[in-house]
């Protein structure tokens, strides 16, 4: 059964599930900020206090039961991701962290290529600037457009002249919302044996990813956004023929082989990507996580998308009733769960905050008004805020 965020009864698939329950948000205040900050479903909350009283009342008397949570997120992360191969997936404090393992792990000679969009968000593109700073590496930005996005990626990736060592883009540009198309220019990486580098957070659990069919080499996200978990865990996943290959730079007990074994004196790193986590995991985020990604996994990742897809072409419609300039992309195929508008001759900066303040919650991005509705978002919400929306531009008249 599809998710229809049209229907305040939203039920999964698994009809035990109601998902009004799950997001009690809806009824609080218009969230449409899901590529910011997401809220959490109920189940996340409800982990989050069986941790906290479970500490309280037997501190980690029960650690064996932890591990086998962190064992389950790991596999759920893996499934998130479309991998098969769980030993890929490492646990990190954040996406940027797992783009500087990326960056400051392969090694550089002064004139390698790197290509990276000219609209990225900071993270991925300030590590890359970094190494041209410390190694004379040079970043070349290319433009994505509506029309054609992926074309001067692969042009890049194609040239017989520029031959960049790697790519480095997000699924989903952060302002602008247009989705890349991930499996051409991983074919195309591929064949030209060029590193395909992907930020994942403004797509993992808004939509199917497929790192393993999509010859994604490295690819990272956060949890706070699309995956509903909480800020400082998220995840990297490394193609397994890089594991070993990229330098370490963070050490301690977790990583090495044996892990948990404080005898061993002539140690090694794993052989897995937990050979990127140094130190003692993020627990509590971890039962977070774990509760997110299973109501994820539970509903169903193309349920998820079906139902973002509806309300981005419900915002659509009304935002351009009102009149609004759509800066996103209109074609479906294009776009994730990021519609960014603006009005002519009205400030962003200033409609965003009269948005804030009546209780819309979402981002001054990209030159316009940024919302970012999740599966869960109810037509009331949407509603709710486009009324909010047509009485500040009838106030302005
Ligand atoms: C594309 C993109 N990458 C990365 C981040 C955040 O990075 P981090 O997880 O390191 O905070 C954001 C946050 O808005 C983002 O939109």
């Amino acid at each position: 059964m599809p998710i229809s965020s049209n229907n305040t009864s939203n039920e999964s698939p698994n009809s035990e599930i109601s998902i009004a329950d799950q997001f009690p948000v809806n009824q609080q205040c218009f969230y449409l900020n899901h590529a910011a900050v997401a809220p959490w479903p109920r189940c996340t909350s409800d982990a989050v206090q069986k941790f906290a009283e479970e500490n309280c009342q037997t501190g980690a008397q029960g650690y064996l039961t932890w591990l086998k949570k962190e064992q389950q997120l790991r596999t759920k992360l893996a499934k998130l991701v479309g991998s098969q191969h769980q030993e890929c997936v490492a646990l990190v404090k954040n996406t940027s962290e797992a783009l500087s393992f990326v960056a400051y792990g392969l090694d550089w000679q002064a004139g390698d290529i790197i290509v990276i969009s000219d609209d990225e968000f900071p993270s991925n593109r300030i590590v890359w600037e970094s190494l041209a700073q410390k190694f004379g590496v040079i970043i070349q930005q290319v433009h994505i457009n509506t029309e054609n996005p992926e074309v001067e990626i692969l042009e890049a990736i194609n040239s017989s002249t520029l031959k960049p060592k790697l790519i480095s883009v997000s699924a989903v540009q952060y302002a602008s919302g247009i989705k890349l198309d991930l499996a051409k220019l991983g074919k195309a990486c591929k064949e030209h044996n060029v590193l395909f580098c992907v930020d994942a957070i403004q797509a993992v659990g808004a939509m199917e990813f497929k790192c393993d069919e999509w010859h994604i080499d490295f690819a990272m996200a956060d949890g706070h956004k699309w995956m509903l978990g909480p800020e400082g865990l998220g995840f990297f996943f490394v193609k397994q023929q890089h594991i070993k290959k990229l330098n370490l730079y963070q050490y301690g007990w977790h990583m090495i082989k044996g892990a948990g074994d404080f005898s061993i004196k002539d140690w090694q790193p794993a052989d897995t990507a937990q050979r990127f986590e140094c130190g003692s995991p993020n627990m509590l985020a971890g039962y977070a996580l774990e509760a997110s990604t299973d109501l994820l996994l539970t509903v169903g990742l193309n349920n998820v998308a079906d139902a973002i897809e509806d309300n981005y072409a419900y915002l659509q419609l009304q935002l351009q009733a009102l009149g609004a300039q759509i800066l996103s992309p209109l074609k479906r195929h294009q776009r994730a769960g990021i519609i960014t508008f603006k009005f002519e001759g009205i400030d962003s900066g200033w409609l965003y905050q009269q948005l804030m303040n009546n209780d819309v919650v979402c981002a001054n991005r990209g030159g316009g008004v940024r919302f970012s509705p999740h599966f869960h978002t109810t037509k009331e919400c949407m509603e709710g805020a486009i009324n909010v929306l047509k009485s500040l531009l009838a106030s302005r008249q």
